[in-house]
């Protein structure tokens, strides 16, 4: 079949496609983004998370064919040109990042989450990252990240 989505604001059109393909096979090997990373591949790490339609979705669990006519964004889509988003900044700069195979993931679901609650508690920003897991930093680093991310958001709102 046929897929046709926008994603980062371009259109992309998969040919081709088979009915069991997922969203981030079509991410990655189509489409040419291969930020979304695949660890699990049954919605169990969070390492392909993506926006869909504005909400954070496992693109893993996405068939392909459910995302005809929608909107995507993926790790890739989140600086401005060559300005870094501030939660990606602020992994880098708080060494949230050893690997880096869990982060694209992290870094989407913590920009849902700042863009939602915009200063996060502890508790609200560990429940948002429940379901984003890590096997190198022992999240501390992590958590750093997201806090930093939100003050400097919350300073140029
Ligand atoms: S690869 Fe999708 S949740 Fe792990
Ligand atoms: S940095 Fe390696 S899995 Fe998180």
């Amino acid at each position: 079949m046929r897929v046709s989505f926008t994603v980062n604001g371009r259109r992309e059109t998969a040919d081709d496609v088979w009915e069991g393909e997922s969203l981030l096979y079509v991410l990655r090997e189509r489409v040419g983004l291969p930020g979304s990373k695949n660890a699990c591949e049954q919605g169990e790490c969070g390492s392909c998370t993506v926006y869909l339609d504005g909400l954070p979705v496992c693109a893993c669990l996405v068939a392909a064919g459910q995302v005809e006519g929608r909107e995507v964004r993926t790790v890739e889509g989140l600086a401005e040109g060559d300005r870094l988003d501030p939660v990606q900044e602020a992994f880098v700069e708080c060494g949230a990042v050893q690997c880096g195979f869990c982060t694209p993931g992290l870094v989407v679901q913590a920009h849902d989450l700042i863009g939602r609650i915009p200063r996060p508690s502890d508790a609200e920003i560990r429940e948002a990252l429940a379901g984003n897991l890590c096997r190198c930093t022992g999240y501390e680093k992590i958590i750093d990240a997201v806090r930093l991310a939100a003050a400097r958001k919350a300073e140029t709102r």
